[in-house]
């Protein structure tokens, strides 16, 4: 097998993804999104000489660019970029969650200031209101009484980028000072961890501490029902432990760093991606 890795950074993630493919052999280049110049009516040859190319870049919307590309010049691409297309925005994420009949925190969404207020009266206070694009918990607000709520507003309204002017509001979850993030591949779901933070945001990258979650056959099916749900591939999911509920999906990331989740669950990710990859070429081949 001959792979692509395409990158922007050697992060961690893509240091472990090269030691994982010295070991298994498998012939590898690792190229760098701000080195290439697609030139859209002209395939690059070198791209077919691929069986496959694992899309790792730092930027979301670059990654997914240069993989609708890449697809449509019949590389074979991972993850596919209509199931990360959908990742990278929470408002299609959630609709295709909704549309599979997976638990999700109810959400509202607005076109103005004034409805957006509406709408967090309605779910009442602590709501959260979120960018539907980003990710390691920035820009996120938990808003706890109107007055937050009309500032937050104000200053996405006056100070935000055109993405900013669409309001995606959500219910508080009260969870335990922890969520889930589930590593899913293929059909499985290889390990999970649960995030402990004192902040109510407990993305890793904003300093939540990683432990292993045991996959119950509930959080298997649930997680690669969500991850079906977008179209599937490799995927990491975050859950919300609701007390009434239970767990509820919440969001869905297509270019998942892993760094901190070895240790804890003992599950060799960057090898299980691999060996994914390799199935699903193998089975292209056979085809
Ligand atoms: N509705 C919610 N209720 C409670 N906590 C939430 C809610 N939404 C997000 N969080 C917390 O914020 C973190 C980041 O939110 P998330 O929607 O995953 O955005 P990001 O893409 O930035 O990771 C979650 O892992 C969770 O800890
Ligand atoms: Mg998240």
């Amino acid at each position: 097998m001959r792979l692509a890795i395409l990158t922007s950074r050697i992060r961690v993630e893509e240091k472990l993804l090269i030691e994982a493919m010295r070991q298994r052999n498998i012939a590898f280049d690792l190229l760098n999104d701000g080195e290439l110049l697609l030139d859209l009516a002209r395939p690059d040859e070198r791209w077919r000489s691929y069986d496959a190319v694992l899309c790792r870049s730092v930027s979301q919307s670059h990654g997914l660019a240069v993989a609708q590309v890449l697809e449509s010049w019949g590389v074979h691409v991972f993850n596919r970029p209509a199931t990360t297309a959908m990742c990278n925005d929470k408002l299609q994420t959630t609709l295709a969650l909704l549309r599979a009949g997976i638990p999700t925190p109810r959400t509202l969404l607005a076109c103005s200031a004034e409805s957006a207020l509406r709408g967090i009266e309605a779910l009442g206070y602590p709501a959260v209101i979120k960018p539907t694009t980003g990710s390691w918990g920035r820009l996120l607000a938990r808003v706890n009484d109107r007055d937050a709520a009309e500032a937050v507003l104000e200053h996405r309204e006056t100070l935000g980028s055109y993405q900013h002017h669409l309001h995606y509001i959500q219910e508080y979850i009260q969870k335990q000072q922890r969520d889930i993030r589930a590593f899913v591949v293929g059909e499985h779901t290889i390990c999970a961890i649960y995030r402990t933070s004192e902040h109510w945001i407990t993305n890793t990258a904003r300093g939540a501490q990683a432990s292993n979650c045991p996959v119950t056959p509930e959080l298997d099916a649930l997680c690669v029902r969500a991850a079906q749900a977008v179209g599937g591939g490799i995927l990491a999911i975050d859950l919300l432990e609701d007390e009434e509920r239970g767990l509820l999906v919440n969001e869905i990331n297509a270019t998942m760093e892993f760094r901190n989740s070895i240790a804890p669950t003992g599950v060799d990710i960057p090898g299980a991606m691999l060996d994914y990859i390799e199935q699903c070429v193998l089975q292209g081949a056979e085809r």
